[in-house]
């Protein structure tokens, strides 16, 4: 992985967005293209061809992608840049499983080669919902799609949304048309946590740091905490987040993926594959997860109505497009043990969910305490343990807590804090994540992208868990109030070993 921006040095470019009109391409796709173009980090030759159902002309798409950077740019739109990309713009409408739409597609992006007359990658970014995932790819294979690059020697790149699978069957039949059509060096299966500045940053911080390495591990750790909050509810995805639930939508892949880099190995190169080695061998170090007993090291919860910000809000199954009889979670929190030499009897409690108390995306490393002899629990002086807080997102940074004495005559112990913050530190308007993403896939730079093996772990721990609830139904499907931290069982989740969750408590 290079972490320097990296000017684009590639060959003229077609990137093809499959589900061109939907909300992904509004919002963060083609801002992310605005941006890269803003930053003169496309190819010099870059084409964008949208491929949807609906007959949209050309003009029409243009129109489309220029409000959508309008609503939803980091940066405001110019007319010089745009003005540079409009007419590199064109939509192609096709059905995602009529072998004859992609063979029109090809012919098409044959005679934009013959008009530049030199050979073009493309990227493929299916963006679609994932029923049609498999049939994307099936056609992208017959077509010859997939492999233009036989012709061209330039790789064709394809892009896969999350979700990358609804279970280990699932992930294992997708992979296998991937590995039928594709090489795995063409393929980029997204996870946009990993494009976010701070998780890449965390690397840095683990190994281009001395102090931390000595520390990162049982002797110093009590527990490691990681927590993907979200204030909001489901709002008009009813129908898809019904589906999915907090454990496929969040936990599976980005919660996962924070755990992997928070706990993997250094790896012997900024190679992506010797990174994803490590982080698949973290993931393949966690125990299966006890799910049920006095013992369960899983719970779930569903939000009921309450406050967020002073508003009163609905309970989800009240949502839009919510089944009478849903047993879908909008919570979960769990806690796993690795079994390997650095981080056994060390917990690592997980959680996520919808309408909780505030975003927040959090990992809290918490250290064990000094031997109490001069400071601790029979003495007078409180010691609270050391945390390291590295927070994803809002208010990106890192935080330290030491003891230390407060000022005054009489000796007092009180946390205080070392304190990093993005913005203050650098200000603010970092990129986007997908604007990483994009530029990565387009260098063939697979590092910040989930390898098959890495989902297929991913799934092989969580699937068990899915399967058992699905046998429950509603059974201990705990209600929280929206706008609180999430069922009580999630607490005492933590209680009974010794813990209690720190973000958004007071350190
Ligand atoms: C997506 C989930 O992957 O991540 C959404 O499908 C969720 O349900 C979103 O809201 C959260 O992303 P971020 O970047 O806002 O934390």
């Amino acid at each position: 992985m290079d972490l320097n921006t990296n000017i684009v040095s590639t060959p003229p470019t077609i990137v093809v967005i499959f589900g061109a009109s939907g909300d992904l391409t509004a919002r963060k796709l083609a801002p992310a293209i605005f941006n890269l173009s803003m930053d003169s980090l496309l190819p010099s030759h870059c084409y964008l061809i949208g491929y949807g159902r609906k007959e949209i002309s050309d003009d029409e798409f243009r129109e489309y992608i220029r409000s959508s950077i309008g609503k939803h740019s980091r940066r405001k739109i110019t007319e010089k840049v745009w003005n540079s990309l409009k007419d590199n713009l064109s939509f192609h409408a096709g059905s995602y499983d009529n072998i004859e739409d992609f063979n029109s597609l090809n012919s098409r992006i044959e005679a934009m080669e013959n008009a530049l007359n030199q050979g073009v990658q493309c990227l493929f970014y299916i963006s679609t919902p994932p029923s049609v995932f498999k049939a994307i790819l099936e056609n992208l294979g017959t077509s010859g799609l997939a492999k233009r690059h036989r012709n061209t020697q330039i790789e064709s790149k394809v892009i896969i949304e999350k979700p990358f699978g609804r279970d280990l069957k699932s992930a294992n039949e997708l992979n296998a048309v991937i590995n039928r059509r594709f090489s795995e060096t063409q393929v980029f299966r997204i996870d946009h946590y990993l494009g976010k500045e701070t998780v890449q940053s965390l690397l840095v911080q683990r190994f281009a740091n001395s102090i931390f390495e000595p520390i990162w591990n049982r002797n110093y750790v009590s527990s490691v905490q990681i927590t993907v909050s979200e204030n909001l509810g489901v709002g008009s995805r009813g129908g898809y987040y019904d589906r999915s639930g907090a454990l496929r939508d969040m936990i599976q892949n980005h919660v996962m993926q924070l755990l992997a880099l928070t706990a993997m190995e250094p790896p012997s190169s900024l190679d992506p594959e010797s990174i994803r080695n490590e982080k698949v061998k973290a993931l393949q170090a966690l125990k299966p997860l006890v799910l049920n007993g006095s013992n369960a090291e899983i719970v779930r919860g569903v939000y009921s109505e309450g406050l967020i910000d002073g508003e009163k809000v609905i309970g989800y199954f009240q949502e839009e497009g919510i089944p009478d009889d849903s047993n879908t979670e909008t919570f979960s929190a769990l806690c796993l043990h690795m079994e390997n030499w650095r981080w056994k009897g060390v917990p690592f409690y997980l959680r996520s969910g919808k309408r909780l108390a505030m975003k927040a995306s959090e990992i809290v490393v918490q250290f064990k305490r000094p031997p109490e002899i001069l400071f601790g629990k029979d003495s007078k002086y409180s010691v609270s343990p050391n945390l390291l807080v590295i927070r994803i997102q809002p208010n990106e940074g890192i935080t330290l807590y030491l003891n230390s004495k407060t000022p005054g005559l009489e000796t007092k112990l009180q946390p205080i804090e070392l304190a990093f913050g993005y913005e203050t530190t650098f200000g603010s308007n970092t990129p986007e994540a997908y604007e990483r993403l994009i530029l990565d896939a387009l260098n063939g730079d697979g590092t910040l992208f989930i390898r098959g093996d890495e989902a297929e772990t991913s799934w092989s721990l969580l699937t068990p868990v899915l399967d058992f609830w699905q046998e429950q139904g509603r059974n201990e499907l705990e209600s929280y109030t929206a706008g609180t931290w999430g069922p009580v069982c999630a607490d005492k989740l933590l209680l009974s070993r010794g813990h209690e969750w720190l973000t958004g408590t007071k350190f």
